[in-house]
């Protein structure tokens, strides 16, 4: 018998001035995109805004649905965009902006595990790590390198 140990690295950005000013400028456009949710349920609004290599921003917002399930969260509606849109361009960067209706949020809002699933397919596909972003309506900014750090022991391709 043997423990495995796994370690998640991130990196933590105090305030948004702190980010390199690209970062800035994509974090300002899932705010924008953010404020676009259809949350009537939830009252929690979520912004992702997608780098692409060639330049592109590919925007996505959570949209809810009576049937709850049949809702996405907005990092899917983002990176199925991109995926639809741009199947061949490789995705740099993810950004997420989360904000409740109801209450400050000041710290970092991390994607959901069905979302970090959805992540983890495109950067296997594309053979290069995805920077992702993530954070509140305030406070923090984290950032992880690789969807990696935020799903270990990823089920993938290569296991079926
Ligand atoms: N939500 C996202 O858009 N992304 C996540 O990673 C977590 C949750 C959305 C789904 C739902 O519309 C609302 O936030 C509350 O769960």
């Amino acid at each position: 018998m043997k423990e495995l140990n796994i370690n998640s690295q991130f990196t933590i950005y105090e305030n948004i001035n702190e980010l390199p000013i690209q970062v800035q400028n994509i974090l300002k456009e899932a705010v924008k995109i953010r404020e676009k949710a259809y949350s009537p349920y939830s009252q929690f609004k979520v912004g992702a805004a997608i780098l692409l290599e060639n330049g592109k921003i590919i925007l996505g917002s959570n949209q809810e649905n009576a049937a709850y399930p049949s809702g996405l969260c907005a990092e899917r509606v983002a990176i199925y965009q991109a995926g639809s849109l741009y199947p061949d361009i490789t995705i740099k960067t993810i950004i997420i902006s989360a904000a409740s209706d109801t209450k400050e949020t000041s710290t970092p809002i991390p994607p959901c595990g069905a979302c970090r699933q959805a992540i983890a397919e495109y950067e296997i596909k594309q053979e290069e790590p995805i920077e992702i972003y993530f954070t509140g309506e305030t406070g923090a900014i984290y950032k992880s390198a690789s969807l990696k750090n935020l799903l270990p022991l990823l089920f993938n391709k290569n296991l079926l």
